[in-house]
């Protein structure tokens, strides 16, 4: 069976979907930046700060190398991932892409607040979500499915992730199922 991989920018609900599909299909569930954690033995904030984005996207790449072997598997990407080509083609190997969206403002209320999200941790987060939502819409589009979680309760998503799953047809792709 193929993997589910969640992917979108940050504050979709990529996390919190990916444990409720996990446990509903009783699959296990694996999130790329707790094992980008596991490897570097520092938290997502440390590496960027510490390391540079650059080196936190190298391990990034090695990491989806890793977990995109894997087959029946929940996996949960960071916001980033889509950008690097090669992550996309690995990913697609043995899962289903599906992305998960919002608008800016709803993405902006879900994250404020948090401070494990470097990018996020500027003196204008809106501005900050608006240019990287724009600069990176060409790349979320290499997704196979979109849902926007805008309006959406979470569980409603999981369950519209199993609908695209159970029901996926190659020739289905790149459509928006919820707005
Ligand atoms: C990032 C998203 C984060 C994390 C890192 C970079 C991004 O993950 O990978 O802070 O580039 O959008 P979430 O999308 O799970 O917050």
């Amino acid at each position: 069976m193929k993997n589910i991989v969640l992917v979108g920018f940050m504050g979709t609900g990529k996390t919190e979907v990916g444990k409720i599909v996990a446990q509903r299909l009783q699959r296990q569930r694996l999130c790329l930046d707790d094992m980008i954690e596991w490897k570097v033995g520092k938290p997502v904030v440390r590496i960027f700060k510490e390391d540079g984005e650059p080196y936190f996207r190298k391990i990034e790449a090695e990491v989806v190398r890793e977990a995109s072997k894997d087959k029946n598997v929940v996996l949960d990407a960071g916001g980033g991932v889509v950008i690097d080509e090669n992550n996309v083609k690995y990913l697609k190997e043995h899962g289903i892409l599906i992305c998960l969206m919002a608008r800016a403002e709803v993405i902006y209320q879900r994250t404020k607040g948090h401070l494990h999200r470097p990018l996020l941790n500027t003196p204008d987060p809106v501005a900050s979500i608006d240019k990287l939502m724009k600069e990176r819409e060409e790349y979320y589009n290499r997704a196979d499915y979109k849902i926007d979680t805008s309006d959406v309760p979470l569980e409603e998503v999981a369950d519209k992730v199993i609908e695209i799953y159970e029901h996926h047809e190659p020739e289905n792709r790149t459509h928006m199922v919820l707005t």
